[in-house]
């Protein structure tokens, strides 16, 4: 039988270019370390990975030129470091070449193989090395095991050649659940939102629920007393007037600026939410917040085809959707609430028509003011 023919060697592939869009990988950073003959070795690493769960095995590519690498493949036994946030100058000294790089370190030695496991690290694995196959500049030391521990913090992140933390999206989310909580108005007007109640129900950490707060204290949704007490602000029909122009502002904008351009697919999917939005008005067992759920699923489409990340952020955070919970469930939304203009702008941005869309945006806007202060008035002027 004929062998195979190999395929041809691909063209050069540029290296810069590769560098960087390896960079896009996001990663924590992890400090090797091993012992030699009485000598510590160690060196900054990104590329880390678990391998397999039974057994615990890792992975650790290393260069063949490092001098870790050499003392890992002869010691046979290695830990991996795994850096907490604050640790960013560890990162940078074990990322050099230096005969002192454990000088002022604090570290103890491993009760297997004896390497070094560095003090403040966020976890901790001394991996005995399996197989040590080599691969292009590297080789990927296959790690079995045998000792793990952690402890509790934030990791360092590695992104695009720039150190940096993962807390933005933490705190975001403590952002979003205490944002929630408040206007579900969980904790009642008149009461102090309790700090270590949201940590505690929001698993978050104090100093993001504590931010959260002033946040939402910049935002009017919430109060601060002279002792610094946190409470619910309520909301009044001039408070939430602001937020609906805010928005229709927005939206405005977005319209006027991309109704020439907008994806095809992106106003059929528009269409599609307006006509079931009509369905569910129809449909006698359907719910207020399934009906909202696709309004607002409407405007957060159109929001995001202004290609900005900050705009739909802010038009999220003119929302206060949240607060309205019981006052209407009491009231017969399909009466009072009508999709008329939903179905206009869909049709207005299929025919790129800037001021039918533009009246469209206003009469929804028109339409949820109206809406919020029959909510707010029925539960006597502040909700
Ligand atoms: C953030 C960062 C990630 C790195 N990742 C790796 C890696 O995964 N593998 C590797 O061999 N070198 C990596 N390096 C480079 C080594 O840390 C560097 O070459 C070091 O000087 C080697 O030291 P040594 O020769 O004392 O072992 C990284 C460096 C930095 C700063």
């Amino acid at each position: 039988m004929e062998p195979h023919a190999l395929p041809a060697a691909p063209a050069a592939f540029d290296q810069d270019v590769f560098r960087q869009v390896v960079g896009h990988f996001a990663s924590g950073v992890a400090v090797i370390t091993t012992a030699l003959d009485g000598q510590l070795y160690g060196t900054t690493a990104s590329a880390v990975s678990s391998l397999s769960m039974d057994p615990p095995m890792m992975l650790t590519c290393l260069n063949q030129s490092s001098s870790t690498h050499d003392a890992v493949a002869t010691a046979g036994a290695y830990a991996i470091n795994i850096l907490a946030a604050d640790q960013r100058d560890l990162a940078m000294k074990f990322g050099r070449k230096g005969p002192d790089k454990f000088d002022g370190v604090p570290y103890r030695l491993s009760d297997h193989g004896g390497v070094p496991l560095l003090g403040g690290a966020l976890a901790s694995m001394t991996c005995v090395v399996t197989e040590a196959p080599r691969g292009g500049t590297h080789s990927v030391f296959f790690g079995r095991v045998v000792e793990a521990d952690f402890a509790q913090g934030q990791p360092l992140a590695y992104y695009r050649g720039a150190f940096g933390r993962l807390e933005p999206v933490q705190e975001l989310n403590a952002y979003t659940k205490v944002r929630q909580w408040v206007l579900a108005r969980r904790t009642p007007l008149g009461r102090d939102l309790d700090i270590s109640t949201l940590v505690g129900e929001m698993q978050a950490e104090p100093d993001d629920v504590f931010n959260a707060l002033v946040k939402l204290s910049a935002e009017g949704l919430v109060a601060r007393r002279q002792d610094g007490a946190f409470m619910p602000a309520p909301i009044t029909a001039d408070f939430s007037d602001n937020l609906y122009d805010g928005r229709a502002t927005i939206e405005i904008g977005v319209v006027a600026s991309r109704i020439h351009d907008l994806d095809r697919k992106l106003v059929d999917e528009l269409a599609g939410i307006a006509e079931a939005m009509g369905h569910e008005r129809a449909d006698g067992g359907a719910s207020l917040r399934g009906f909202l759920e696709l309004h607002s699923r409407f405007h957060q489409l159109l929001i995001a085809a202004s290609g900005s990340t900050q705009l739909v952020d802010s038009y999220q955070r003119l929302s206060i959707a949240g607060v309205w919970g019981e006052a209407w469930n009491d009231i017969d939304w399909r009466a009072r609430l009508d999709h008329g203009h939903v179905v206009r702008l869909a049709a207005a941005l299929r025919d790129k028509d800037a001021d039918a869309a533009i009246a469209a945006v206003h009469d929804y806007t028109a339409q949820a003011k109206r809406f919020a202060r029959i909510a707010i008035e029925s539960r006597g002027g502040r909700v």
